[in-house]
């Protein structure tokens, strides 16, 4: 992996301060935040109070000693750290781990949302799976409806059958080019039985690790 997603973890905990509301996204680059936000916790003293995207992140925060509480205890969340599978200056797609759901509401709700990233997801225009997530009961006709986009049912590897994500419900995964994200996001939004789609349009900041520090995009 090398350095990439830790440099762009240390540039986020730069903006974290003493007596903040942090939400947590998912996946391994922000496995690296929560690492070091438990060590800044811990060093330096910190009163930082956790929300978090996933029942992953919410069990790594724990083991890191980090507090961890649910949306009705908290007045806001100050910021947001999340990663993505791809990203352009103006979209993002998230989903890879299939928190994207739970993502969306802790990242679109924060007061600023950064987003962690490595070279290999920078992208000019933006390409990639586009996952939803669905209710099962909606999945064949949302298939049916999706059939150009070759949408597939996520398969666990580790269980027979579907993916469950954390809210009980399937992923679906969709080849879809994405030429207007904003216009997608809200198409696929307004579909019944489609709860929520990766395609994030709402953010602050895209920190770009690399081996020996990080840019902004
Ligand atoms: C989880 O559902 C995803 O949205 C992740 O945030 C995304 O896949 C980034 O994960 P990595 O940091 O592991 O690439």
């Amino acid at each position: 992996m090398g350095n990439a997603k830790i440099n762009a973890a240390k540039a986020a905990i730069e903006h974290v301060k003493d007596g903040m509301c942090v939400g947590l996204g998912s996946g391994t680059t922000v496995k690296e935040f929560i690492k070091l936000l438990g060590e800044k916790v811990r060093n330096d003293g910190l009163k930082i109070t956790c929300v978090t995207t996933s029942f992953d992140s919410r069990m790594l925060a724990i083991e890191n000693g980090l507090f961890v509480t649910e949306t009705d205890a908290i007045n806001e969340i100050d910021i947001a750290v999340d990663g993505a599978d791809k990203v352009t200056r103006t979209a993002l797609l998230k989903g890879g781990g299939g928190a994207l759901t739970r993502e969306k509401i802790i990242d679109y709700n924060a007061k600023k949302f950064i987003v962690i990233v490595d070279e290999g997801k920078v992208q000019e225009t933006l390409k990639g799976p586009v996952n939803l997530e669905v209710l099962p009961f909606a999945a064949p006709l949302i298939m049916k409806k999706l059939g150009k986009y070759h949408p597939k049912i996520r398969m666990s590897t580790a269980k027979l059958g579907p993916v469950i994500s954390d809210n009980g419900s399937f992923i679906i995964d969709c080849e879809m080019e994405v030429k207007n994200p904003e216009e997608m996001e809200q198409q696929l939004k307004s579909m019944p039985g489609i709860i929520e789609n990766g395609i994030f349009t709402k953010f602050d900041i895209i920190i770009v690790g690399n081996e020996k520090g990080h840019r902004v995009l």
